[in-house]
C-alpha cells in the first residue's frame, strides 16, 4: 500500500475518472498548503469529465473490467469505492503526519478493527479514562475472544516508572484519549511515546484524536504511530453520520497494508453516500473548530463566573491546572489561531479556545442537574457530540452510566457532572442560554 498520492493515475481511484491535470502527493499539499485549504481540496479536484466541482456519489457495488484484472481501481465497493478513497485522501491530508487514511462504519467497528490486528494473547495499555465503549470492547470481546489483557493506567498522573512497570514483553499497543470522557484529563502524548520507545516490545502508541480533532492536536506529530477518530463528532460534524477512521504515517505502509486487509476482510466499511457527507463535513472542519473553540471558552467563563457552578474543567481556560500543556499540545495551525486570538483580546481572554467540550459540576447533585437540563432552551439534552448544534447531557446517568458506581466515583463523574458539547450557535445566546438555565437550577422546584 503506497501512500495516497495524488498523480494523474491515482486520481482516478478519488473521484473514479481520470485526471490529468492534478500531480499534488500530500506531502506537497502539507508542505504547500493551510489546513483548511488541505481539507477542501485533497481528495476533492474537479472532475474533468464533467467539470463538477464536488466528487458525484458513486453507489455502484461493482465495476466493470474491461479484460480479467484489467480495471480503473475498482473492482468491488466492499474493497474500495470512490468516495471511500475520497474521505480517505481527506483525512491523511488534515491528520498532520499523516500518509495512510483507513475508513470503518463506526467508531467502534475502528477499535474491534485495530485491537483484532493485534493477534492473540496480546496485552496493551490503555488510558484508565477510556470511551465507555472502547473499554466494553476491550475487556468483554476481545478480552474472551482474542485473549486480550488490558492494564488501564492513569496515564494523566502516573510516574514513568508507574507506567514503565505497567508495559510486559507481550505489550504491543498504549491506548490514549486526551481529553478524556467526560473529566478531560489531559495525557502528554510525547512523554508516553518515549516512555513506549524504551520499552522492549516496542508497542505502537495510538491515540483517540476523536475530542480535539484533527484541528487541534496532531498526535502522529508528537510520535503516535496510530490516530483514530470516531468521524460521528467533530470531523463529520453534522450529527448525520456514524463513522470512524485510521490515520497513519508514511513510516508505517506494512502496517496500514495489514488494517487495509482487515478493513476489507471483516468488511465493517462506510457506505458511499456516508463518506461523501463526511468529507463535505471535513471541508469546513477548521471554520467550526475555530468557532466551537471561541464559543466554549466563552461559555466556560460564563460557567466559571456563576455561584450555581462549583468546579468548570475546561483545559483552556487559565485557571485550569493544565493550561500549560494544553497550549503545548496544540496543533501548528491551532496554535496560530490560538495566539492570534489570545493577541487580540490580551489578558480579557482569559484563556484561549481548545475545543468545543467542557464539563462542570453543578451546585447542588442530581436535582439541580436535572433542572438545569431541562431548563436549558438551546443545549438539547442528549448523547453524542462535536455537532454544530449544543448538546448537554448527565454522563453519570447517560454516556457512563454502564460504569459501575464505584469506578464512577472514583473518575469524578458523580451526579452532579454535566458534560457540554458546544455547538457553532451565536456566543452570546448559548452564554444566555446556559446563565438562564443555572438560574432555574437553583430555583427551590416548586418555583420552576
Ligand atoms: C472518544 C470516542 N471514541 C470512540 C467512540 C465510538 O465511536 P462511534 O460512536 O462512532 O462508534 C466515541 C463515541 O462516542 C467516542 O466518544
Amino acid at each position: 500500500m503506497s501512500p495516497i498520492i495524488f498523480s494523474s493515475e491515482s486520481a482516478a481511484q478519488t473521484n473514479g475518472h481520470a485526471h490529468s491535470n492534478s500531480i499534488h502527493t500530500i506531502k506537497e499539499h502539507a508542505s504547500l498548503d493551510g489546513f483548511g485549504t488541505r481539507a477542501i481540496h485533497v481528495g476533492s479536484e474537479p472532475n474533468p469529465e464533467t467539470g463538477a466541482v464536488i466528487p458525484a456519489i458513486s453507489l455502484s457495488t461493482t465495476y466493470k473490467q474491461h479484460g480479467v484484472g484489467n480495471h480503473k481501481g475498482f473492482e468491488y465497493s466492499r474493497s474500495g469505492n470512490p468516495n471511500r478513497n475520497a474521505l480517505e485522501a481527506t483525512l491523511a491530508a488534515i491528520e498532520s503526519g499523516g500518509a495512510y487514511g483507513i475508513a470503518f462504519a463506526s467508531g467502534s467497528s475502528t477499535t474491534a478493527t485495530v485491537l483484532q490486528s493485534l493477534g492473540p494473547d496480546a496485552h496493551i495499555v490503555s488510558v484508565n479514562d477510556v470511551y465507555g465503549g472502547t473499554f466494553r470492547y476491550m475487556t468483554r470481546v476481545a478480552a474472551e475472544n482474542q485473549g486480550l489483557e488490558a492494564t488501564f493506567v492513569d496515564l494523566e498522573n502516573a510516574s514513568d516508572d508507574e507506567i514503565l512497570a505497567s508495559f510486559r514483553p507481550n505489550t504491543k499497543l498504549i491506548w490514549i484519549e486526551t481529553p478524556t470522557n467526560p473529566t478531560l484529563r489531559l495525557v502528554d502524548i510525547a512523554r508516553i511515546v518515549s516512555l513506549a520507545r524504551s520499552a522492549p516490545s516496542n508497542p505502537l502508541v495510538l491515540v483517540d484524536n476523536t475530542f480535539l480533532s484533527p484541528f487541534y492536536q496532531s498526535p502522529l506529530v508528537l510520535g503516535a504511530d496510530i490516530v483514530m477518530h470516531s468521524l460521528t463528532k467533530y470531523v463529520n460534524g453534522h450529527s448525520d453520520v456514524v463513522m470512524g477512521a485510521l490515520i497513519l504515517p508514511a513510516h508505517h505502509a506494512a502496517l496500514a497494508e495489514k488494517l487495509r486487509f482487515l478493513q476489507n476482510a471483516i468488511g465493517a466499511v462506510p457506505s458511499a453516500y456516508d463518506c461523501w457527507l463526511a468529507q463535505r463535513g471535513a471541508k469546513t472542519l477548521h471554520l467550526r473548530m475555530k468557532a466551537h473553540g471561541a464559543n466554549a471558552l466563552a461559555v466556560a467563563r460564563a460557567l466559571q463566573s456563576s455561584s450555581h457552578v462549583e468546579e468548570v474543567i475546561y483545559p483552556g481556560l487559565a485557571s485550569h491546572p493544565r493550561n500549560d500543556l494544553a497550549y503545548r499540545s496544540l496543533s501548528s495551525h491551532a496554535r496560530a489561531y490560538v495566539d492570534r486570538y489570545v493577541k487580540e483580546r490580551g489578558d480579557e481572554a482569559g484563556g484561549f479556545p481548545y475545543g468545543g467540550m467542557i464539563s462542570f459540576r453543578i451546585r447542588g447533585g442530581a436535582t439541580e442537574a436535572n433542572k438545569f437540563l431541562t431548563s436549558a432552551r438551546l443545549f438539547t439534552l442528549a448523547e453524542s457530540l462535536g455537532g454544530v448544534e449544543s448538546l448537554a447531557e448527565l454522563p453519570a446517568q447517560m454516556t457512563h452510566g454502564s460504569i459501575p458506581p464505584a469506578e464512577r466515583a472514583l473518575l469524578g463523574i458523580g451526579d452532579n457532572l454535566i458534560r457540554l458539547s458546544v455547538g457553532v450557535e451565536e456566543e452570546e445566546d448559548l452564554v444566555a442560554d446556559i446563565e438562564q438555565a443555572l438560574a432555574a437550577a437553583a430555583l427551590p422546584s416548586k418555583d420552576l
